[in-house]
């Protein structure tokens, strides 16, 4: 058998991540032929001669998860990078590079950053969210309901996170946008990203010297407050990858959570007649079509042997949570997960596992309850095979969701606005 870093079979077409020709409906067959003849763990591609291990068994996506002996973290442990053999503008980078934040350290340094950004998370407080949240989707969904018709993807599931984890970071809109360009900058891996990277650093920096003088209740407060005592310079990367860890996952389980409402007929009737909780269903996207399908990565410390596979050290390893979540040693002969089982890895395991699930959670919640409360007879625009999608090695994301609906006769009437104090509670003494 081929070894990723030997690079791959080129008629395997079926394992390299990146490629969109199998179409979205071909992802459960790919991952279902890489299980029947790998196992457990897949030899794959991430981007043309770039080799991977997915880990796509349930039980080995939690020892992964869990051993950080064995798996750290830390890509500059990736044996391809200190080859010299990943080009610079690999459009891979952006996800894999390191910055000196909680998401790429391991042991006692992740532990001392994480109790930081958790402690910060846990002060959000629940009724303040959610009427952030609908009093921003109320808005946004005003501001198109009287065409009757509208992209719930580019109009609606991109900008409502987007807009309340600014909020929540306590940046203003005309900052918030700003940094936004900078991030597509750096993201785009190109000539110009150096320039925005160092934007994005001087936005973030200039917010956190203003919260150091007058502290306000928002996670950059709460982040600058905590006693593990961050520096600024800390305090900007963990920031960034709070921005960054919650904007696309948080979009796409908006926006797949619509779809199948919109295109699976069962789905939404349950919904609507109250067999299946808004909860429940968001726990079925969960399981199915979880919003990073690939999470990159882990790097093994040691050779060792993983699903049977001889994995060497420096190796990397991406976590398969779809694949892993349709495990058949997990799930019911049926495919289908008893209601209120959420043993899916759709937000990791172990000591990384998403810090942010409840607030994360409510936003989407409220965000399709918004919907379905003030467009109650969406439908598709177009047929369901001519929606788009976005594919990376990652994950597959729709471009975009076009539907029409009976514009509401007169302008939907906010029930929401935000509080006047922000999201975040403040620290007791
Ligand atoms: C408000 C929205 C969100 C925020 C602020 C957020 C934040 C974070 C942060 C800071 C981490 C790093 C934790 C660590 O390394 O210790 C993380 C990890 C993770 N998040 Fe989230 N997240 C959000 C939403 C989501 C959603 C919707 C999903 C998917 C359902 C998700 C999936 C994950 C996964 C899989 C990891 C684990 C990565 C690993 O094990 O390496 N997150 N998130």
């Amino acid at each position: 058998m081929t070894t990723p870093t030997a690079g791959t079979d080129p008629n395997a077409a079926y394992n390299a991540l990146y490629d969109a020709s199998i179409g979205v409906d071909g992802v459960p067959r790919r991952y279902e032929r890489m299980r029947r003849e790998h196992g457990a763990v897949a030899p794959v591609t991430i981007a043309p001669g770039l080799g991977a291990w997915l880990v796509i068994g349930h039980p080995e996506l939690l020892r992964v998860t869990r051993d950080e002996q064995d798996f750290s973290h830390d890509p500059r442990r990736w044996n391809l990078l200190r080859e010299g053999r990943v080009p610079a503008d690999s459009p891979v980078m952006p996800m894999v590079m390191y910055r000196p934040a909680l998401l790429y350290f391991d042991g006692q340094q992740h532990r001392r950053t994480r109790s930081a950004v958790a402690a910060a998370l846990a002060r959000i407080d629940g009724h303040e969210l959610r009427r952030t949240v609908r009093a921003a989707a109320e808005r946004l969904i005003g501001g198109f309901a009287t065409a009757g018709e509208a992209d719930l993807v580019t109009g609606y599931a991109q900008r409502l996170p987007l807009e309340v984890i600014m909020g929540l970071l306590g940046l203003d809109e005309a900052t918030g946008q700003e940094l936004v360009r900078a991030l597509a900058g750096t993201v785009r891996a190109d000539a110009g990203s150096a320039a925005a990277s160092r934007r994005m650093a001087e936005i973030l920096m200039a917010h956190i010297v203003d919260r150091r003088r007058h502290p306000q209740h928002d996670l950059t407060s709460a982040l600058l407050e905590h006693p593990a005592a961050l520096s600024d310079e800390e305090v900007l990367h963990n920031m960034a990858v709070i921005f960054v860890a919650g904007n696309q996952t948080t979009t796409n389980w908006i926006a797949t959570t619509l779809r199948i409402l919109l295109c699976d007929p069962d789905f939404r009737s349950s919904v609507t007649a109250g067999r299946l909780s808004v909860d429940d269903a968001l726990d079925r996207v969960l399981w199915h079509f979880p919003p990073t399908q690939n999470f990159p990565a882990r790097y093994a410390t040691r050779d060792l042997t993983l699903g049977g596979q001889h994995i060497r050290a420096g190796d990397m390893l991406v976590l398969g949570l779809a694949a892993a979540n349709a495990d058949p040693r997990v799930l019911p002969e049926d495919g289908v997960p008893v209601i209120g089982n959420r043993s899916h890895l759709a937000f990791g395991a172990g000591p990384h596992q998403c810090p942010a699930q409840d607030p994360a959670r409510l936003i989407t919640r409220t965000a399709v309850d918004t919907v379905r409360r003030l467009l109650p007879d969406l439908e598709l625009a177009v047929p369901e095979p001519d929606l788009e999608w976005v594919v990376a090695p990652w994950s597959w994301g729709l471009a975009g969701l076009p539907v029409r609906f009976t514009a509401p006769t007169r302008h939907p009437e906010p029930t929401a606005v935000p509080g006047p104090t922000g999201p975040v509670r403040p620290r007791r003494p």
